[in-house]
């Protein structure tokens, strides 16, 4: 028997038993994909709350419906989950779904990441593969997760002969239905080869394609080029639509136009900042990394310094607008349509509304905001509710009486040619009155 033929068998078997660890986002969806593949599951997840609903056979996560949990929970008796980490000793496999925030001065928090490892490492059994999903820098596997599985074996554990360990990287795209966990490629970087073997062997079983890398090191870096990509064409997006207002042209007419080039040219779009828990948060990761190593990710950094000023650049715009009509912004009365941090989703993480929210109250301007999806704002310092929601105007009342209405994130359910008809002065970041058709002669874009 060569290492990692027992666990090889089960997995082809269906016998093997999926721990997943933070029942998140990522987390459920992912036990969700298993155990539709035939695995029992059980997750682990420190949330009380978010465990019982699991074994209600209820969702918290849009992405994932309830009745998949119902199905796989109450009816398969295939999906379970708990706060304690028992459901470890008994699992062929452990896969890693805890958050990796920033900390206030945008170093990587990687506490969850080392209290999961922690909980563990005394209930790994022989053979069991661990797989860390959460983003975060390269040397992270080896560095935080393999020495915990290690401690206390006095040397005689081996990685790649008496456990498997690596890394995979979670690609979910929340709110969308096309690509899902089962059918986008999954990236393998095991500490060794026999690791990779293994994690491959799991993940195939579930997923249409897994994409082998040579290491753990190098999966992580997948994942912070994935991210960083989008990042720093966004911030070359934003720019160019800063340098187009500055030139008078229409930063959309341009992007549309070089889109029209069959190679060499991939659009992206500027829009009032980043937001979400991923592409503001993961590229800081590798550049904590490098200075670690002496080196400045300036690219990341320049990134981040332009697309952190887009709320700023939103309040020039809204500024200017009012300014159009002799109104100052210092009393203006403004309803920003869409809080969210992109288009259908509820997540308001990092959404750069609320810097904008927080920009234009600074000026002196009285804001209220409408979200068809994110009934209330309780976090960065905000407590409000939703225009619509109770004891709050209805959209239709809210928007004549608004001195501006800004678009922040394009809901599909927006009916733009409504709020461009019922609005004194808009201002649109995301070309969203434009692209649906709509024309309107108080629209100013970015
Ligand atoms: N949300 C996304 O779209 C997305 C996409 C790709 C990658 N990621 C990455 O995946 C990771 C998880 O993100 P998420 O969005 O699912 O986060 P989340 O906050 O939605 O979920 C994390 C879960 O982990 C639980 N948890 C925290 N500490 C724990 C512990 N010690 N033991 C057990 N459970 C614990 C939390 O209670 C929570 O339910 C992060 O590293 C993130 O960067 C997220």
């Amino acid at each position: 028997m060569t290492p990692g033929d027992r666990i090889r068998g089960r997995i082809k078997r269906r016998e093997a038993v999926v721990c997943v660890v933070g029942l998140g986002y990522v987390g459920l969806p992912l036990a969700v994909t298993f155990a539709d593949a035939g695995f029992r599951v059980c997750g682990v997840d420190t949330d009380a709350a978010r465990v019982e609903a699991v074994n209600a056979g209820r969702s918290h996560v849009p992405d994932v419906p309830s009745e998949a949990v119902a199905r796989l929970a109450l009816g398969a008796g295939r999906l379970s989950a708990s706060t304690g980490f028992d459901a470890v000793a008994e699992a062929d496999a452990v896969l890693i779904c805890v958050p990796t925030p920033l900390g206030k001065t945008k170093d990587p928090d990687v506490s969850y990441i080392v209290a999961a490892a922690s909980e563990i490492a005394p209930r790994l059994r022989e053979d069991a593969l661990v797989v860390l999903e959460s983003t975060t820098y390269p040397g992270s596997t080896e560095e935080l997760v393999l020495p915990r599985l290690l401690e206390g074996s006095a040397g005689k554990l081996e990685v790649g002969r008496d456990f498997f360990l690596a890394f995979s990287p979670e690609r979910v795209d929340p709110g969308r239905a096309d690509w899902t966990i089962a059918n986008t490629p999954k990236v393998i970087g095991g500490v060794t080869a026999a690791c990779t073997e293994v994690a491959s062997c799991l993940y195939g079983a579930a997923i249409a394609e897994v994409a082998p890398v040579s290491s753990s090191r190098a999966a992580e870096m997948v994942k912070l080029l994935e991210n960083t990509f989008r990042a720093a064409n966004i911030a070359l997006a934003n720019e160019m639509a800063i340098m187009c207002a500055h030139l008078g042209l229409d930063v959309w007419e341009v992007i549309d136009a070089a889109s029209t080039k069959p190679f060499g040219f991939m659009p992206f779009y500027p829009g009032p900042g980043l937001g979400g828990h991923c592409i503001p948060v993961d590229p800081h990761y590798l550049v904590w990394k490098m200075r670690t190593l002496g080196y400045t990710a300036r690219f990341i950094q320049l990134a981040d310094e332009i697309n952190s000023a887009m709320p700023q650049h939103v309040v020039l715009e809204v500024t200017r607008a009012l300014g159009s009509e002799s109104k100052p912004l210092n009393g203006a009365s403004v309803l920003v349509l869409g809080v969210a941090y992109k288009p259908d989703v509820a997540d308001t993480r990092e959404s750069p509304a609320l810097d904008l929210i927080h920009l234009l109250r600074q000026q002196g301007a009285r804001v209220s905001y409408h979200d068809p999806l994110a009934p209330s704002i309780r976090e960065a310092g905000l407590d409000m509710a939703s225009v619509g929601t109770e004891g709050e105007p209805a959209l239709g009342e809210a928007l004549p009486a608004a001195d501006c209405v800004v678009i922040v994130t394009d809901h599909s359910s927006y009916d733009w040619a409504y709020i461009v008809e019922r609005s004194r002065l808009v201002v649109d970041t995301r070309n969203a009155i434009a692209r649906a058709g709509v024309e309107g002669a108080r629209v100013f874009k970015l």
